[in-house]
């Protein structure tokens, strides 16, 4: 990524990942996605706000040649290595910077770099550091992605830099992303990949920086926002409690009777004007179905049975659902199997962490039957009765 001018003194260094399909080894980036990094230039002292991940380490070095630029400050808002990996090049390259962090943070980089306590300044929350006429805030905002997560916020320029906070996974030519509905597309995926376990703790941050002026926020992935209240919006909307009357349908199927079931519920739940997104597991992209999940209000499973346990592709997708914890309300098992299943305790145990109530589950030998049909529809009453509530 070229250095690009956000505002008078206020550059983006980081580095654009056109080619990055896939971060932790789990989570697509169709769009790929860029590890931005940011320097603040006072009168007195210039910071660089997050590094980039090591794989960019060359590209951020070059940035900071292009800007000429003496680095006085490192400061560090988020230990994971996409943000601090470089962190050691730029050290080398400026020795007498000191990495500014919070002490969560100062923990995790210690654990992984080589850093002397002379090399960092640990600074409490809401406290300032002073560049001269420019000022740097301080802000703890826990588990937006980590527990050592902070947003720094430059008070002058009123621009909130929220490392993962608000980010997207997209590589893009534009510094700024776009004020119209597309942008959203990204930052919802990512909300739901990245965010969405944390909602009490978005929450929380969210009243911790309501009160800033915001000009812009730069995120530590994709384009900067210039409509912050928009996505602060969002982002309450998403991590609420309040939940939409869209029903979720994984499904898979091995010889055609689940999702005869599957799609038949389908059918009986449109004909009742109910909104239905379902997802064929052996061909579906994980993020569309994220998405979808982070309003949802019932998932329909829909597997066959393995070996007495549900199909593996709706094991691995249902330990990942738990873990992201959506704000689902209600929930149904349906299937089929040849001899025997305990499918019904086994998908209840993997969703452990959800509160959710059950409908009554419907699991049929072979092939389903007219009276098997009829159960589907009133599964599609059941599901109805609940809408809105
Ligand atoms: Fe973009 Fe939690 O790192």
């Amino acid at each position: 990524m070229a250095v690009r001018i956000i505002k008078s003194g206020i550059y983006s260094v980081g580095a654009i990942d056109w080619d990055r399909k896939l971060f932790d080894e789990l989570i697509p980036l169709p769009q790929g996605t860029s590890y931005n990094s940011y320097i603040v230039e006072g009168t007195n002292k210039t910071a660089l706000i997050d590094t980039v991940d090591p794989t960019k380490t060359q590209e951020l070095l070059y940035n900071l040649d292009e800007t000429g630029l003496n680095i006085d400050y490192i400061i560090s808002n988020h230990a994971e290595q996409d943000h601090s990996g470089s962190i050691p090049a730029v050290l080398e390259k400026f020795p007498d910077a000191v990495i500014v962090t919070n002490p969560q943070c100062e923990k995790l980089l210690k654990s992984f770099f080589e850093l002397s306590n002379a090399k960092l300044k640990v600074i409490g929350d809401g406290e300032t550091l002073s560049l001269g006429d420019k000022t740097l805030k301080f802000i703890f905002t826990p588990w937006v992605h980590w527990p050592d997560t902070m947003v720094t916020y430059a008070i002058e320029d009123e621009i909130l830099f929220s490392c993962d906070f608000f980010g997207s996974h997209l590589a893009t030519s534009e510094l700024f992303g776009p004020e119209d509905i597309s942008r959203l597309i990204p930052s919802k995926r990512y909300y739901a990949e990245i965010m969405m376990p944390f909602r009490p703790m978005i929450l929380n941050n969210l009243k911790k920086i309501e009160s800033l002026e915001i000009e812009i926020i730069g995120p530590s992935h994709g384009p900067l926002i210039l409509n912050p209240t928009e996505i602060m919006n969002l982002y309450v909307k998403w991590a609420s409690n309040e939940s939409s009357n869209q029903v979720v349908i994984p499904y898979v199927s091995m010889h055609g009777s689940t999702e005869l079931m599957a799609k038949y519920l389908i059918d009986a739940l449109i004909k009742r004007g109910i909104e239905v997104k379902p997802f064929n597991l052996s061909k579906m992209e994980l993020g569309e179905f994220l998405i979808d999940l982070v309003d949802s209000s019932t998932l329909v499973m829909a597997a066959p049975t393995v070996l007495t346990k549900p199909h593996p592709f709706m094991a691995q997708i249902l330990y990942l659902v738990n873990v992201l914890r959506p704000k689902l309300k209600y929930g149904a098992i349906i299937g089929s199997y040849g001899w025997g299943t305990m499918m019904e305790d086994e998908i209840k145990g993997l969703l452990n962490n959800l509160k959710i109530n059950y409908h009554e589950t419907l699991l049929i030998k072979g092939l389903p039957k007219e009276e098997d049909f009829k159960k589907l529809d009133n599964l599609a009453d059941q599901i109805l009765e609940t809408m809105g509530n």
